[in-house]
């Protein structure tokens, strides 16, 4: 049992907060520039992500970002968000460098994007380090995510079932649209558009209805499998298994409580959980509106 000195030092540890190094308003917040990306691609490198320059340029050219500059001009934070419609947008890749943190930067930057995007619902996947500021701003745990990666053990078996399946192209890339905008609540045209241009995917029908998708794209350590959506398990891996059939190497997912079922098959390709992350939201969380297929895979933690 720890004596009652200790838990006073433990109590005073825990309320301490350091001295801000300086007042707010010596920072100040600007439009993200494509030549700011290599100094994001280093803090998020300092922050062991995964993210490579292709990762950085793909989600600065899809969203809007800012970055907080000191007195000096250098860049001591970033944050961006993606606009999917009126009613709703995901934030991500927030990002304070650790010798500037703990000075109400990551707040500035929240209060930024929130101003940005007015009434819309805001989604954001939060790691620890984030969780006690984005319930500051009024954001609460709407799903848990889970993160899927490693080496692909061997060849993968192409499963099928009872839905037909044809590789995307921009013939289907409308099919696509459609079951995305139904299952995620509203569209993610422009990012599908953009996603596809980077990889490859497969669509399955039924009845000659599209009833899901999956993309895979470099990204990362390796590749990323993501979005998967289907209506069913057993099409989500014939899905799978298909677009990693000609696959080796590096794969991971950020898999929704929707794949729960299909994670033991992916672990026997030697795709184990490493992480558990929450799924936030301030707002309403659109996809629990979400009618026709399920989604199984995130694009990535910050598109949703
Ligand atoms: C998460 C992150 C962006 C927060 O940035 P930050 O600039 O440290 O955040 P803030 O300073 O605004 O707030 C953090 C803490 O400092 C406190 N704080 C805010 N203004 C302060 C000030 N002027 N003086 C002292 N403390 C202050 C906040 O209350 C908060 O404390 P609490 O968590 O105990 O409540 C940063 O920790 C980070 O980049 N982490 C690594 C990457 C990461 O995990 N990003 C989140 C991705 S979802």
């Amino acid at each position: 049992m720890p004596t009652a000195g200790k838990i006073n030092a433990i109590e005073h540890k825990l309320q301490y907060r350091p001295e801000p190094l300086m007042t707010n308003t010596a920072f100040t917040v600007r439009e993200m520039r494509e030549t700011d990306l290599p100094t994001c691609l280093e803090f998020t490198q300092q922050v062991k992500w995964p993210h490579r320059m292709g990762d950085w340029q793909l989600h600065f050219s899809q969203g809007n970002g800012s970055i907080i500059e000191n007195a000096q001009g250098d860049i001591v934070g970033c944050i961006l968000w993606w606009d999917y419609g009126d009613e709703y947008a995901t934030v991500g890749l927030v990002v304070v460098p650790a010798h500037m943190q703990g000075n109400g930067l990551g707040r500035k930057l929240m209060d930024t994007v929130m101003s940005q995007t007015g009434e819309r619902s805001l989604q954001l996947v939060a790691t620890v380090a984030g969780k006690r500021l984005y319930q500051q701003c009024g954001f609460t745990e709407a799903a848990l995510i889970y993160q899927v990666q490693g080496q692909l053990a061997g060849a993968v078996e192409p499963l099928s079932s009872d839905a037909g399946i044809k590789p995307l192209d921009t013939n289907n890339l409308a099919d696509i649209i459609t079951i995305d905008a139904a299952a995620y609540g509203c569209s993610r045209a422009s990012l599908l558009t953009a996603v596809a241009q980077q990889g490859k995917g497969l669509v399955a029908y039924r009845d000659g209805k599209a009833v899901g998708y999956a993309m895979l794209r470099t990204s990362g350590h390796g590749q990323t499998l993501g979005p998967v959506l289907a209506d069913d398990d057993d099409t989500a891996k014939a899905l799978i298994s298909q677009v990693l059939a000609s696959e080796t190497g590096f794969i991971r997912f950020d898999l929704t409580e929707r794949a729960k079922g299909i994670q033991p098959w992916l672990e026997s390709l030697g795709l184990a959980q490493v992480d558990e992350v929450s799924l936030m939201v301030k707002g309403e969380f659109l996809p629990a509106r979400a009618s026709g297929s399920h989604i199984y895979s995130l694009v990535s933690q910050a598109f949703g």
